[in-house]
């Protein structure tokens, strides 16, 4: 039986410390780090993941600024919110929440925040840095994922890691992530024509395709270590991962959760890169 990595007491410890260090800016600087939700529209899985990272502002001791749009919003009141925001000496960290209403275009409102308030990292600058290694901030998920792996005491050098999913969100940064730290790194997706080969070569596999379940046991090498991103649901409505947990717990060497694993991992990291985005207008 694998050993679950808990996420929700990992990610715990992450935000202890950032609280901690956010008393130490605070004392040293007089500043507090300032993190901005923008949410256009009312889906209703996006209102509860802005409130659990207002509600994770709080709990470090951030400001939050929230800003809940109309649906109907024209893209160009939504940009002169990101500028006003930009130039706001109290706000760190911008984030606008995806997905965005169909008449908005997605990629110029992550160009309209600048890159140095840029905590998802999402804008081409950051996933540029990303590429070469000399980031600041990383993607949430991804770099909580990382901490993750960090977590079971398994060094990522050395190693076969599969991706499976490349968006831009996830996917193709965490195989970055994975070869700078000296994986071999493949990624699969949905034209991959042999899956589960691919899936049973790997002593690290990451899973973030938005499909109910569909790494089952015999996808997976004994003793591997197996990361759900997923967030879905099953044939009973009920909360699941892209992993069959079930199935592949019985044979992985290390599995996260669903929900318990990534999930509060990526709040964590996004208050870590929003502290980082106020530290750094100290140091400059
Ligand atoms: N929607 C789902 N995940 C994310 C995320 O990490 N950042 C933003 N901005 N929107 C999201």
């Amino acid at each position: 039986m694998a050993t679950i990595i808990d996420g929700k007491a990992i990610a715990a410890q992450v935000r202890e410390r950032i609280k901690k260090d956010t008393q130490r800016l605070l004392s040293l600087s007089g500043i507090v780090p300032g993190l901005a939700v923008i949410l256009v529209g009312n889906d209703p899985a996006s209102k509860i993941y802005v409130r659990n990272k207002k509600s994770a502002c709080e709990d470090v001791g951030f400001k939050s600024f929230e800003y809940l749009l109309p649906p109907e919003t024209p893209e160009a009141v939504l940009v002169d919110l990101i500028e006003k925001l930009n130039k706001d000496p109290e706000v760190h960290g911008i984030l606008c929440q995806l997905p965005l209403p169909k008449h908005i275009d997605e990629k110029s409102v992550i160009q309209a925040i600048s890159p140095l308030k840029d905590v998802d990292a999402f804008h081409p600058v950051n996933v540029g840095k990303i590429m070469t290694g000399e980031y600041s901030f990383l993607p949430c998920t991804p770099a909580g994922v990382m901490e993750l792996i960090t977590s079971t005491g398994i060094e990522v050098e050395g190693k076969k890691c599969v991706v499976v999913g490349r968006s831009n969100i996830v996917g193709k940064p965490m195989a970055m992530l994975l070869l700078h730290s000296n994986g071999t790194v493949t990624i699969c997706h949905s034209k991959t024509p042999d899956l589960k080969k691919e899936c049973l070569e790997a002593d690290i596999l990451v899973v973030a395709t938005g499909r109910a379940k569909m790494i089952t046991g015999d996808m997976v090498k004994p003793g591997a270590v197996v990361i759900d991103v997923g967030m879905d649901r099953d044939e009973n409505g009920r909360l699941c991962g892209d992993v069959d947990f079930e199935e592949v717990s019985k044979v992985a060497g290390y599995i996260t959760p669903v929900p318990g694993g990534v999930g509060p991992m990526t709040i964590a990291m996004l208050m870590k890169n929003t502290y980082t985005a106020a530290k750094l207008t100290v140091v400059k």
